[in-house]
């Protein structure tokens, strides 16, 4: 019976959780960033290296030099892409805008630190693949442990895009690898719900 109202508890809280990009502007409380943080930090990894490190921003300078940042650099491959000035500027002040008016962003990076070192260069690979990989699974955590909270929060991948701009723009050392930006606050609105794929059409029982 226990288990059955915690398996419903857990899968309620699968639902409840969805992308946020507008928040609130009131802010969260630092021990609730390190609770959820910490709540994390169980996800799986790779020999258990926990390879991932988080940058957390919640100062309005540190979040507009971030921003500022990523717009050059989204600027610049837009117009390599060759898109009109209107859609490049609406780009730019929709990326500017969801960074800025995040209460928190989590700068979630990777490093190599504890991975395993293989000679060759095809296991290396694997090596940081899993590393990769562990990303979602940590991600997932938090958004799930920030859920529990009441916290929207939203995987922005640009970072991806740009790791050099971001290292400098947050000050990163050398060895990190940027992955991802989390923003996280307390939702403005609920959010869209996003329909899933029938189990059936994703999933073959053999
Ligand atoms: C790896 C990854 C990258 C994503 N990148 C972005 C992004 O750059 N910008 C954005 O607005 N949402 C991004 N998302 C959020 C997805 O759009 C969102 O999870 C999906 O549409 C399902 O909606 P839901 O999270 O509300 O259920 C990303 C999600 C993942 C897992």
């Amino acid at each position: 019976m226990i288990a059955d109202a915690r398996a419903a508890s857990f899968q309620e809280l699968v639902h409840q959780r969805r992308s946020i990009r507008n928040f609130r502007a009131e802010s969260v409380p630092r021990s609730l960033i390190e609770e959820i943080l910490r709540t994390a930090m169980w996800a799986p990894s790779p020999h258990n290296v926990q390879p991932w490190r988080f940058t957390v921003l919640v100062r309005d300078a540190d979040k507009s030099r971030l921003a500022e940042a990523m717009a050059a650099r989204l600027y610049d491959d837009l117009r390599a892409d060759d898109s009109a000035q209107d859609v490049i500027d609406q780009q730019i002040e929709r990326s500017r805008w969801r960074l800025t008016t995040a209460p928190v962003l989590l700068v979630c990076s990777l490093v190599r630190d504890g991975l395993v070192d293989y000679e060759d260069e095809r296991r290396s690979r694997f090596e940081w693949e899993m590393a990769v990989q562990s990303v979602g699974a940590v991600l997932q955590t938090v958004f799930l442990a920030a859920a529990a909270h009441d916290l929207g929060t939203c995987w922005m991948a640009a970072p991806m895009y740009c790791p050099a701009e971001v290292r400098s723009a947050v000050a990163l050392p050398d060895e990190y690898a940027p992955q991802a930006l989390i923003l996280m606050g307390y939702p403005a609105s609920p959010g869209k719900i996003r329909e899933r794929r029938p189990v059936h059409e994703v999933v073959e029982f053999r």
